[in-house]
């Protein structure tokens, strides 16, 4: 299976600059969720979907200095940018990147890792047999993934509708049954046989005055979270959408002296029997 979203995404470097951009919007909220995973030193760990490789280097940061990382994505692209970011921090005997694709055969031995991370890779991540295979026994599988925002303050109604576009929706489809909204994950984690699952969700508040790093991550955000929606909105809405999201607009939404927006990551977890 090659990126299943390939044809909504932007291209590969927008892509890219995307990712490296948001970092540090979702920083301290990755550290929050590490602090309150209280995931195992020294152990061994696999981050799939891993992207240009932040969360990856977060992760061996977090887990001591005998832990070990190992990324996985289907970019190539990607997986450059990552190994000389960190060779470039002399991490690379400590965090390793493998090209491939999570509903492939990975890899890697039955049960190589302590756990696995996955990061914002729901739309096209499927609970698949291969991840379970190569997580240990009492080891811990840990979804995460953007689950709800509200980023327009003072358009609740622009901003509902936005929400119930195509792009809004992803990856539920127009067409999708409830039981397959991301947020049933619950269901998809106990039928694979984890146990002890649970649920935990974090919010990650951003007000200003924004910092120029900030700033920047919000504006790439107000230009992915949306992606293509003109065509699904009234002319009305099209002229204040860009005209809010817009940053050459006088009314682009982060100019607001008092503007405060936030979104939730929601952390599905659970451990594979002993
Ligand atoms: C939204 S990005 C998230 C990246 C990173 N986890 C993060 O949170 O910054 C989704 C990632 O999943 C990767 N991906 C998509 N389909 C994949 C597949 N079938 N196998 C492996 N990686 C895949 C993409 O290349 C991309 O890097």
């Amino acid at each position: 299976m090659r990126d299943q979203d390939d044809d909504a995404q932007p291209a590969t470097s927008t892509y890219l600059r995307y990712l490296e951009e948001t970092d540090s919007l979702r920083e301290q909220t990755n550290l929050d969720i590490l602090a309150a995973l209280d995931l195992p030193t020294d152990s061994n760990e696999l981050d799939v979907g891993c992207g240009v490789g932040t969360q990856a280097l977060m992760l061996a940061a977090a887990i001591g200095p005998q832990g070990r990382v190992t990324g996985l994505d289907i970019k190539p692209e990607f997986l450059e940018h990552a190994r000389a970011v960190t060779t470039a921090k002399g991490m690379s005997d400590r965090v390793t990147f493998e090209e491939g694709d999570f509903s492939d055969r990975l890899p890697f031995d039955d049960g190589a890792f302590d756990w696995v991370w996955s990061s914002d890779c729901l739309g096209y991540f499927p609970l698949s047999e291969e991840v379970m295979r190569v997580i240990r026994p009492g080891g811990s599988l840990n979804v995460l993934f953007w689950s709800s925002e509200q980023l327009l303050p003072g358009y609740p109604r622009l901003e509902s509708r936005l929400k119930a576009t195509s792009g809004g929706l992803a990856p539920f489809g127009l067409q999708s049954k409830p039981d397959t909204h991301p947020l049933r994950a619950l269901t998809g984690l106990r039928e694979a046989g984890l146990t002890d699952t649970k649920v935990l969700t974090f919010v990650t508040s951003v007000y200003a005055p924004l910092s120029p790093e900030i700033r920047r991550a919000m504006t790439d955000i107000l230009e992915m979270r949306w992606p293509d929606v003109e065509p699904e909105l009234s002319q009305e809405d099209v002229e204040l959408y860009r005209r809010l999201t817009d940053p050459a607009s006088p009314d682009f939404i982060l100019n607001l002296p008092g503007y405060y927006g936030f979104f939730t990551v929601s952390v599905f977890r659970g451990w594979v029997r002993t």
